[in-house]
C-alpha cells in the first residue's frame, strides 16, 4: 500500500493508470475509519485497478470549531485497516497542501439540494463539501467515487456537483452499515461511550417505527409522534426529524408530493451529533 503526503507524487503515481485508461476507484473520508468505509473500499477494487482512500479532515465543512478539533483522528489504526483490506493507495495530505494559505470554500449553487436539514443547521457546511470533493477528484481523476447513504443528502449534494461542473467521474453511493443495534456506523461514533452507543440504537428504531407506520399516519402525525418519542428521551436530544423527496431533498407535508419519500434525522447523543435517514417507500 502506497501513502502518500503531497499531491504531484499522488498524481505522478496515478498517471500510469490514466495513461493506460485503466479505472481508479477512489473513496474520499475523514478518517476515523470503520466498516461502512471498508465496504466503499471493497466495492472499489471489485471495479477498478487501483483503489485510493482520502484521509483529511476538511476544516471549511465545520462551522463549530469544538466540532472540528473533537473529531476523532486515528490515523495509525485506519492505515492498518485500510493495508488489511488491500487498499493500493492512501493519500493524506496536510490542510495547506489542500488549501495552500487560502483555508476558505467556493460556493456553489446546488440548485436548493444544500438548503434543507445539513445545510440548514450546519450553515456553510456543503460549500466545505464541494470544495473540497472537487479538489480531490482534481488531484486523483477517479473513473468511480465511492460515498456512504449514511450522509445521503451529501450524495445528492455531489452527484449535482459532478453534474454542474461537468467531472468525468462516477458517483456510487454504498449501503449504510450498522451496529447490531441498528446504530448507523459513523466516525463519530468513537466519541460515544458503551452506553450512550447502546441507548443511540434508538434513533434507528424510530426512524424503523416511521417507516412502519407510513402508510397508517399523515405526515404531520409521523412528524409530531417522533417529536414525542424524543421528548421522553433521557439522553437523546432531536434536532430535526422530515421527510423528504429523495431526489429534490425538498420535505413533504403531503404523501402525493413525492414516490420516494425519505425520513431524515439528526439526534445529540449528549454532545455527539449523529444523522441516520431510511427510504420509506423501499423494502429496506
Ligand atoms: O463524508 C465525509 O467523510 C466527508 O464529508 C468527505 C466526503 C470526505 C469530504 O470531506
Amino acid at each position: 500500500m502506497h501513502v502518500f503526503k503531497e499531491k504531484e507524487a499522488l498524481k505522478s503515481y496515478l498517471s500510469s493508470y490514466h495513461d493506460k485508461n485503466l479505472p481508479v476507484g477512489f473513496a474520499p473520508t475523514m478518517g476515523a475509519l470503520h466498516n461502512g468505509h471498508l465496504s466503499l473500499v471493497e466495492e472499489s477494487k471489485k471495479h477498478n485497478a487501483v483503489t485510493v482512500v482520502s484521509i483529511f479532515v476538511n476544516p471549511t465543512q465545520f462551522d463549530n470549531q469544538e466540532d472540528l478539533s473533537k473529531y476523532p483522528k486515528t490515523l495509525e489504526s485506519d492505515l492498518a485497516l485500510l493495508q488489511k483490506s488491500n487498499c493500493d493507495v492512501v493519500f493524506v495530505p496536510e490542510v495547506t497542501e489542500m488549501y495552500n494559505s487560502d483555508i476558505s470554500s467556493k460556493h456553489f449553487d446546488f440548485e436548493g439540494l444544500e438548503k434543507q436539514m445539513e445545510g440548514s443547521f450546519r450553515k456553510g457546511h456543503f460549500d466545505g463539501v464541494g470544495t473540497v470533493v472537487k479538489l480531490l477528484f482534481e488531484i486523483v481523476k477517479p473513473t468511480h467515487a465511492y460515498f456512504g447513504e449514511k450522509d445521503f443528502q451529501q450524495l445528492q449534494v455531489i452527484k449535482k456537483l459532478v453534474k454542474l461542473e461537468g467531472l468525468q467521474v462516477n458517483i456510487v453511493g454504498c449501503p449504510i452499515y450498522r451496529e447490531s443495534n441498528g446504530l448507523a456506523m459513523s466516525s463519530r461514533n468513537q466519541r460515544l461511550s458503551p452506553e450512550e452507543k447502546q441507548e443511540a440504537g434508538f434513533i434507528y428504531t424510530i426512524l424503523n417505527q416511521a417507516k412502519i407506520n407510513y402508510p397508517k399516519k399523515t405526515i404531520l402525525e409521523l412528524n409530531n409522534w417522533v417529536k414525542e418519542q424524543f421528548k421522553n428521551h433521557p439522553l437523546l436530544k432531536l434536532e430535526y426529524f422530515t421527510i423528504a423527496d429523495e431526489e429534490t431533498l425538498n420535505p413533504i407535508a403531503n404523501k402525493k408530493e413525492s414516490n420516494k419519500p425519505r425520513a431524515f434525522i439528526a439526534a445529540y447523543c449528549n454532545t455527539v451529533r449523529l444523522i441516520d435517514n431510511l427510504s420509506l417507500h423501499s423494502q429496506i
